[in-house]
């Protein structure tokens, strides 16, 4: 397929502020997108599957009232950074486990593949038209946010036979306004985000709509987000609204397994990496809440930070269960999650060598 490009004119584009620290989380958009559509209609034999792949001027997208997506949700999306080097050069981070992960997050709820390398070009050459938008200042990067929808027009419930598959760029700084600085999480024992044999482990919209009303709860009464527990027993730790959660508990670095209610963070496997390579042990298995308060009580619960492409490396100072509320590290950050974080954030901004050959060049 062929990839067109449509340029806006200069004096009509926008630009970052001045002031970097302002940028916030996914506030402000740039000038262009990517989108390609499918369609497996054969009326029209030039339209039919992966079609009209272009780089044009961002802006709203015209669907029918009735399209699939509306009504019944299909929809699954990524997010990806683009980071700007010192010498200006630009970067993206495992652009392609995103895009694997995409896939699989599809597949799940029935919506066609698509060419993962083509779409990777695409993206690489949708940065490249918008770098100037790359912040440079520290804990700045451009997100990345693929999206992917069913639009046919149609109330049956059934799988779409038509797709909108578009990429925007985002300008932003840290997720949580407060930085690189220890949260408060709440751990949620009422609601659940995921099932057995459900779609937890995909990026889909409706996993996060789902989760919108234990969040609204938990910041009310001061929480940055809540931690899910299992749906099943209500017992072993998941993840964090916006992060795959660790504790390091003794000489061991905890995480939940992969067993398909927890999203497989591209973060997460990278932060496994490297502390599997400093030497830390770690394990991928299941942890009950009871485990964390023990080792709390018992002050073998030293860290706790949460993993994720928006949230980085983020330490949790606080975590709240029913009555108990559980201190770490003094609320301060811990020595291993400060390492992963410096570590991490050295490699995406070209400041430590790359060992696993994770970053991809636009520029
Ligand atoms: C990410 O970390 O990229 C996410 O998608 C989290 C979020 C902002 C929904």
């Amino acid at each position: 397929m062929e990839l067109k490009t449509e340029i806006k004119p200069k004096d009509k584009c926008g630009k970052l502020p001045a002031d970097e620290s302002t940028l916030g989380f996914g506030v402000i958009f740039t000038d262009h997108m990517f989108s390609m559509s499918y369609s497996e209609s054969k009326a029209k034999e030039r339209d039919k599957g992966w079609h009209d792949a272009k780089i044009g001027p961002y802006g709203p997208i015209s669907l029918d009232p009735a399209a699939i997506v509306f009504h019944y949700g299909q929809e699954v999306f990524e997010g990806m950074k683009a980071y700007r080097w010192k010498n200006d050069d630009i970067y993206l981070f495992r652009p392609m486990k995103n895009l694997e992960r995409m896939l699989a997050s599809a597949e799940r709820m029935v919506m066609q593949p698509f060419a993962a390398p083509f779409v990777l070009e695409a993206i690489k050459e949708l940065v490249k038209i918008e770098k100037d938008w790359v912040p440079k200042s520290p804990m700045t990067s451009l997100y990345i946010r693929p999206t992917y929808i069913g639009t046919k027009a149609i109330l049956g419930v059934q799988p779409s036979s038509e797709y909108l598959f578009y990429v925007i760029l985002s300008p932003v700084g840290a997720y949580y306004a407060t930085g690189f600085n220890p949260v408060k999480i709440l751990v949620e024992e009422k609601f659940v985000r995921a099932s057995p044999g459900g779609v937890g482990f995909t990026k889909a919209g409706g996993n996060y709509a789902a989760s919108l009303l234990a969040a609204k709860k938990a910041k009310e009464r001061g929480y940055t987000q809540v931690l899910w527990l299992d749906a099943a027993e209500h017992k072993y730790v998941e993840e964090v609204g916006t992060m795959n959660q660790f504790f390091v508990i003794g000489d061991t670095i905890l995480t939940a397994p992969l067993t398909g209610s927890i999203l497989p963070g591209v973060t997460r496997d990278s932060i496994i990496h490297m502390a599997k390579d400093y030497g830390y042990k770690v394990e991928e298995r299941l942890v009950s809440i009871d485990e964390v308060i023990t080792a709390s009580e018992n002050g073998t619960l030293t860290e706790a930070f949460g993993t994720g492409t928006a949230a980085v490396v983020t330490p949790v100072g606080e975590l709240c269960y029913k009555d108990k509320c559980m201190v770490i590290n003094d609320g301060k950050v811990g020595k291993i999650t400060q390492r992963l974080y410096d570590d991490l954030v050295a490699i995406q901004y070209g400041e430590k060598k790359d060992p696993y050959d994770w970053l991809v060049k636009v520029c």
